[in-house]
């Protein structure tokens, strides 16, 4: 089954409560949080403070996606706050493998991110201890931004990769995911879509039925 994470970066953060409440309603499969630290990445979001308001109403689970360096002095804070998936980026983790056990301690499902500049092999060591893998299709910092096409040959390595070691990890693809190249995502391989602006810019109710739509009738080919 293809899962649906919509990300509140595009929600109005003054009324976070109703913003998530109505995507899970219509349907949704997680709640994609992005923590931004203003050095990884050049924008500013939140952290587990907020995260801890948002998981004493949130019903479903809450996929964090971490854009900051030292993520490790953090993990047990989010694990907390109430993360349900924590996601790091190999750009910023020098002992990966560390962080990894760390996020498993915690009792959180470990994913790690890599930029569209960062190339597949660098997984090759520790993709059989994760639950999901990451691809970003933008530069990660800010949403609605235009989706890379290059991604997607990476989707599909990828794909084929976790399909040669047999293994059961997520691919989630984040940024720049729309109604109108979703199917090519999905296509290449991709069970966990992210989408901020394609939701929260539009109708989220409609839009999120139009993605699910979309993933039903995928699951059919
Ligand atoms: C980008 C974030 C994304 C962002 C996606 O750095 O990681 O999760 O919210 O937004 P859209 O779907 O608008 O590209
Ligand atoms: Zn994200």
């Amino acid at each position: 089954m293809i899962k649906l994470a919509p990300s509140i970066l595009a929600a109005d953060f003054a009324r976070l409560k109703e913003e998530i409440e109505v995507v899970e309603k219509a349907g949704c499969d997680y709640i994609h949080i992005d923590v931004m630290d203003g050095h990884f990445v050049p924008n500013l979001t939140l952290g587990p403070p907020v995260l801890q308001s948002i998981s004493k109403y949130a019903t479903k689970p809450l996929d964090v996606h971490l854009m900051m360096t030292e993520p490790e002095k953090y993990i047990e804070l989010f694990a907390k706050a109430g993360a349900d998936i924590l996601t790091v980026h190999i750009e910023t983790c020098p002992h990966l493998h560390r962080t990894i056990q760390q996020i498993r301690n915690a009792n959180v499902k470990a994913a790690v991110a890599l930029n569209p500049a960062t190339p597949l092999h660098t997984l090759e060591c520790i993709i059989e201890e994760l639950d999901m893998v990451l691809i970003m299709s933008v530069n990660p910092g800010f949403g609605g931004q235009k989706f890379i096409p290059s991604s997607l040959v990476k989707i599909q390595q990828l794909r084929q990769e976790i399909e040669r070691r047999g293994l059961k990890t997520m691919i989630q693809v984040d940024g720049g995911i729309d109604l109108g190249n979703v199917e090519s995502v999905i296509q290449a391989g991709a069970n966990v879509i992210v989408a901020g602006s394609a939701i929260y810019n539009h109708d989220p109710v409609t839009s999120v039925q139009q993605f699910k739509q979309v993933f039903k009738n995928e699951a059919r080919k």
